[in-house]
C-alpha cells in the first residue's frame, strides 16, 4: 500500500466514525427528546388529573353547602312560616274562642322573632356581614371572640396584612379556610389552643396555622383527605398559593399556607 492509498483508508474510517458518531448522537438526542416528550405528557396528565380533582371536590363541596342552605330554609324557615301561618288562620275562625286569642297572638310573635333571628345566621354563614362591611381582620377577630367566648378552646390571632389589598371573594376564601382549620383542630384533635399568624415574607402573603391538639400520623396513607382538606386545596389553589402540613400524633398539627391578594 502506498501512502495515498493509506491516505484514502484513514479518511474512509475516519468518515465511517465520523458517521457513526453522528448517528449515535442522532439516536441519543431521539431518545432522550422522546423522554422528555413522555415526561412533558406524564406532567401535563398529572395536572389534568389534578383539575379535575379540584373540580370534582368544587362541586361536591358546592352540592354539599346547597344541601345544608336547602335543610336549614325547610327545617328554620318555611317550618316556622307554616307554624305562623296555622296560627294566622287560628285566630281568623270563628271557632277560636276570644280569650285565648292573646295566646295565638304571643306564639305568632315568638315564632315571628325566631324566624328572624334563624334567617339572619343562615344570611351571616352565607357571608359573614363584617367581612363585607369591615374586612378579613374583622371577621377573623369575630370569629375567634365566639370560640374565645365559647371557653372550649383558646385562639390567639395576630396579622400584619393589610386585607383590604384584596377582593372580598379572596377574602372570603381565607376565612373558610380558617373555619375549616379550626372546625378540624376542634373536631378531631380536640386542641385547646390554636395559633393563626399571618404575616408577609418574601414577596408572599403567608398564614401559619397550628393547634395543639391529637394530631394525626401525616405519613399515613390512609387518613384519606375529606371534603374539608380538598376544600382547603381547592380555595388555595383561587389564591394562587401553595401549602404545607405537618403533624405527628400528640404533636398537634403545623399547617402553613401562601397566597397572592391581588
Ligand atoms: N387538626 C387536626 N387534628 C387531628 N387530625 C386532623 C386535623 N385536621 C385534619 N385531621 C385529619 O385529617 C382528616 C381529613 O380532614 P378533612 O377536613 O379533610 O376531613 P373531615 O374533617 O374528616 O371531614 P369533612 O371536613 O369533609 O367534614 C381528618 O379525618 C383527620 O383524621
Ligand atoms: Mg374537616
Amino acid at each position: 500500500m502506498n501512502n495515498k492509498e493509506e491516505f484514502v483508508y484513514i479518511i474512509f474510517y475516519i468518515l465511517v466514525f465520523l458517521i457513526l458518531v453522528m448517528v449515535a448522537i442522532i439516536l441519543f438526542i431521539t431518545k432522550s427528546r422522546k423522554k422528555i416528550f413522555e415526561k412533558e405528557i406524564e406532567k401535563k396528565d398529572l395536572e389534568i388529573k389534578l383539575q379535575k380533582d379540584v373540580l370534582q371536590a368544587t362541586i361536591l363541596s358546592q352540592e354539599t353547602e346547597r344541601n345544608r342552605i336547602a335543610q336549614d330554609l325547610h327545617d328554620e324557615i318555611s317550618s316556622k312560616l307554616i307554624a305562623i301561618s296555622l296560627n294566622l288562620h287560628l285566630l281568623q275562625s270563628a271557632k277560636t274562642k276570644v280569650d285565648s286569642k292573646p295566646e295565638i297572638i304571643e306564639n305568632i310573635i315568638q315564632i315571628n322573632q325566631n324566624t328572624i333571628e334563624n334567617s339572619r345566621k343562615i344570611a351571616h354563614d352565607l357571608l359573614p356581614p363584617v367581612l363585607e362591611k369591615f374586612g378579613l381582620e374583622a371577621a377573623i377577630q369575630e370569629l375567634v371572640l365566639h370560640y374565645n367566648n365559647s371557653k372550649s378552646v383558646a385562639i390567639k390571632f395576630t396579622n400584619t396584612i393589610d386585607f383590604k389589598l384584596s377582593s372580598n371573594e379572596k377574602q372570603l376564601q381565607i376565612f373558610r379556610i380558617l373555619q375549616e382549620l379550626i372546625n378540624n383542630s376542634i373536631k378531631h384533635g380536640k386542641a385547646s389552643q390554636i395559633l393563626i399568624n399571618f404575616k408577609n415574607s418574601d414577596q408572599k402573603y403567608n398564614c401559619w396555622y397550628t393547634d395543639n391538639g391529637l394530631g394525626f400520623d401525616a405519613s399515613d396513607q390512609n387518613i384519606k383527605k375529606g371534603l374539608g382538606m380538598r376544600n382547603i386545596e381547592s380555595r388555595i389553589d383561587f389564591l394562587n398559593g401553595s401549602y404545607t402540613i405537618s403533624s405527628q400524633v400528640n404533636k398537634g398539627i403545623q399547617f402553613q399556607f401562601n397566597f397572592d391578594l391581588v
